[in-house]
């Protein structure tokens, strides 16, 4: 059986002795020094000013919405587009915080929401923000729908949770937005086990983050920040400033643990996404080529493409169908991550009566029609031969 996901880490044996050596001798294990690092290092890769680290890519949606919340850029039942081809935790938090959803369907060729679909949308629905999800390294034309976000100043926020490493006209994904939230989920590009993060350019935005991540204090700020606000609601007393909480927020603290995995396996990213680029060039070319079968999928407009699951979409629900079959005990899959999420449970028990997306559904296509196997650094050439068996034969 070939395993969507195959190893915890990167370099598994080495990185699980460096761990042990720094659990052995490490004198704190909760959120210290190996986080502070962290975000220092993953900032300097993103090319962005802060990283504030979190317990997971969930954690990290959760905590920016309720930050722009508590900085007053967004507030309850303001209209917030999504698209419709996600996560459930992107959407989730969303719904939590009181906020309006409106889902964008996404690009059949690139699976992924374009300047022309946010077009359309915004004919009908006048949305405040729009939290758009990179979806398996791959983009749309991300840059027209910035400009389109500029002009009608709308926030952009970025979930880069599937898609760290990925660049577009000469920048990483991730960079396009306000912000943009990341996975080390085991499964994802890099793995911390579980862990996230928030990369943002404004720092009133991070100290925000910060707050939101623990309880509500700030204790993590810059000493900078602590005075601005501690000036700001006359906290006068060392005292009482360690227990005074400004606004509100969670418990969504690193460990060290994830820290230290963090910084070490930052190391090896460049391998890790250049082998996982490799193997999709290996397998999704032949496999696209079958244009009798599946619908091709774009990604020449794409500078590098960082893929940790190759999606493949169907030109008929029987062909997957029949996949699903061919696949069982041979090859994990999974459908295209969670597929249409109007068509999700939940989403139909808080949102349907309000919104739905709008003209011919492509989402709802790649639901029925869609499927992806992983595509991980360890895959031999063996399994990955079968792969193309299985789906070219
Ligand atoms: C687009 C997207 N956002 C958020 C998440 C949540 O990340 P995590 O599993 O680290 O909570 C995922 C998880 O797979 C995801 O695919």
């Amino acid at each position: 059986m070939i395993k969507l996901i195959k190893s915890t880490f990167y370099k598994e044996k080495a990185t699980k002795i460096k761990l042990c050596a720094f659990i052995n001798k490490a004198k704190q294990l909760s959120m210290g020094s190996e986080c502070e690092k962290f975000e220092k290092n993953f900032a300097f890769y993103q090319g962005r000013k802060h990283c504030v680290f979190l317990n997971s890519g969930s954690s990290a949606n959760l905590a920016i919405i309720q930050a722009l919340i508590n900085l007053g850029k967004i507030k309850q039942n303001d209209l917030i587009g999504f698209s419709a081809l996600t996560w459930s935790t992107n959407v989730m938090p969303l719904i939590q915080l009181g906020l309006k959803t409106v889902p964008i369907d996404v690009e059949l060729d690139t699976l992924n929401v374009s300047s022309r679909k946010l077009l359309y949308t915004l004919e009908k629905y006048n949305i405040k923000m729009l939290f758009l999800t990179n979806l398996l390294g791959f983009c749309d034309d991300i840059d027209e729908i910035r400009k389109v976000c500029g002009k009608r100043k709308i926030i952009l926020i970025e979930d880069n949770c599937e898609s760290l490493g990925t660049v577009y006209k000469g920048k990483k994904l991730g960079s396009y937005g306000l912000a943009s939230t990341f996975s080390f989920y085991v499964g994802h590009h890099m793995s911390t086990v579980e862990g996230g993060a928030v990369c943002t350019d404004l720092k009133e935005l991070a100290s925000m983050t910060c707050m939101v991540r623990a309880h509500g204090w700030d204790r993590n700020l810059s000493l900078e920040s602590q005075n601005k606000i501690r000036d700001k609601f006359n906290v006068n007393s060392t005292f009482y400033s360690r227990y005074t909480f400004y606004d509100l927020g969670y418990n969504l603290r690193p460990t060290e643990i994830a820290g230290f995995l963090g910084n070490s396996q930052l190391k090896y990213i460049d391998k890790i996404v250049k082998k996982r680029q490799q193997n999709f060039m290996q397998m999704a070319k032949p496999i696209y080529q079958r244009s009798d079968r599946y619908y091709p999928i774009r990604f020449d407009h794409i500078d590098f493409l960082s893929n940790f699951a190759v999606p493949v979409l169907c030109k008929s629900q029987q062909i997957r169908d029949d996949l699903v079959k061919k696949c069982e005990g041979k090859i994990e899959i999974r459908p295209i991550v969670g597929g249409d999420m109007t068509r999700q449970p939940f989403f139909d028990k808080y949102e349907k009566k309000f919104s739905h997306i709008l003209g011919d559904s492509n989402a709802k296509l790649i639901h029925d029609q869609g499927l992806y196997f992983g595509n991980n650094p360890e895959l031999t050439e063996r399994e990955m031969k079968l792969i193309i068996d299985i789906f070219c034969n």
